[in-house]
């Protein structure tokens, strides 16, 4: 247990205060890593993993578990399982997407192939099976298997809507809550599984991670158009290129007037976009207030996010998870 100290950033509180099952996380995530006859899956592993990552998913994991008074073993297990999956899509998602930048490095698919991060991939999604298998408990496999389902269900809801201008905010919902919800409720839900706490209270911090982790993406995806490539240690842009239709473009585009139109049919749905044009996207988005009110949609979720915590007993860990919503939607500024 580490020290308290205010005026650290609620993300640090809580690695300070989980430091120990944190270690424990780390040291078993580099042991099953590893692999006894292929090298390039360590190699291809190794570099992401290494890289560090902010290891928010695991630490919901470990928090929810202490919450509920858990003194056993298997949070560690169950954060290092949420950890290889998360690190999975990762590099399925970094495939996918084409991005070249990724944890302030170059992406695997870049460094080796698409080959190596779809195969290394799929390794670390079959350890992390192996993982949680371990735990001996059917129903926290039934709640992870069903997490790696839906992230892969949103992944390719979102291809089918990418270059699609008639994307609707509420397929984007799904998208999100698939892609990335999906898997903050698991991390969160498991570690109150397996505490053993009543329905109420573990269905409590899976809506907290539910809501949380749509925010996340949210404000993730109000970065990739107004944060800078050193803060987010990815390309920014990178959603335009792809011609996603994220929530700030959805709310662009339902805005615009038939100049604007013709502008996102030509970028978003023909595909053809020229020098200058991200910039007259996020001009647009401005004119419209777009940013704004997409932020204000990711304040609405955290504040649902907090609401979900009243139902947990009183300890330092609730107050910690209370902040870190908060500052889910503060790496904005
Ligand atoms: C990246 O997640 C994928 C999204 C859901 C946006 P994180 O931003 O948590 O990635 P790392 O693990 O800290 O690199
Ligand atoms: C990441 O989605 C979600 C998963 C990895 C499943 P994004 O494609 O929006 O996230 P980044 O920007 O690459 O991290
Ligand atoms: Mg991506
Ligand atoms: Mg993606």
């Amino acid at each position: 247990m580490g020290l308290m100290d205010a005026s650290q950033k609620p993300h640090d509180r809580l690695a300070a205060w989980l430091a120990d099952d944190m270690a424990a996380v780390n040291v078993l995530i580099r042991q099953r890593m590893a692999s006894e006859h292929a090298p390039r899956i360590p190699e291809v592993t190794a570099h992401l993993v290494e890289a560090g990552g902010k290891r928010l998913r695991p630490m919901l994991t470990l928090a929810a578990a202490r919450l509920c008074g858990y003194e056993g073993e298997n949070h560690v297990k169950l954060a290092a399982t949420v950890e290889f999956i998360h690190t999975a899509t990762l590099l399925h998602d970094d495939v996918v997407d084409e991005s070249q930048r990724r944890r302030g490095r170059p992406t695997a698919n870049l460094l080796w192939d698409n080959k190596s991060s779809v195969l290394v991939g799929d390794y670390l999604f079959a350890r992390s099976f192996q993982l949680m298998v371990e735990t001996d408990s059917l129903r926290v496999m039934d709640i992870l298997a069903n997490a790696s389902a839906v992230i892969a269900e949103g992944e390719v809801l979102q291809l089918t809507a990418a270059q699609d201008l008639a994307t609707t905010e509420t397929i984007y919902l799904n998208v999100v809550r698939g892609k990335t919800a999906a898997l903050f409720a698991a991390a969160t839900e498991v570690g109150a599984v397996i505490a053993g706490v009543p329905e109420v209270q573990v269905q409590a911090l899976r809506d907290y991670g539910d809501a949380l982790g749509i925010a996340f993406q949210i404000v993730d995806d109000l970065l990739d158009y107004g944060g800078t490539d050193a803060a987010i240690g990815k390309n920014t842009g990178d959603d335009f290129r792809e011609r996603k239709l994220t929530l700030p473009v959805i709310k662009a585009v339902a805005r615009a007037d038939a100049e604007e139109r013709a502008f996102w049919v030509r970028v978003i749905e023909q595909g053809e976009q020229r020098e200058g044009d991200l910039a007259h996207a996020k001009a647009l988005m401005a004119k419209h207030g777009a940013m704004e009110a997409a932020r204000a949609e990711a304040i609405a979720w955290i504040g649902k996010a907090r609401a979900a915590l009243a139902v947990l007993p009183e300890h330092p860990l609730r107050g910690m998870l209370d902040d870190l919503a908060d500052y889910v939607v503060a790496r904005i500024a």
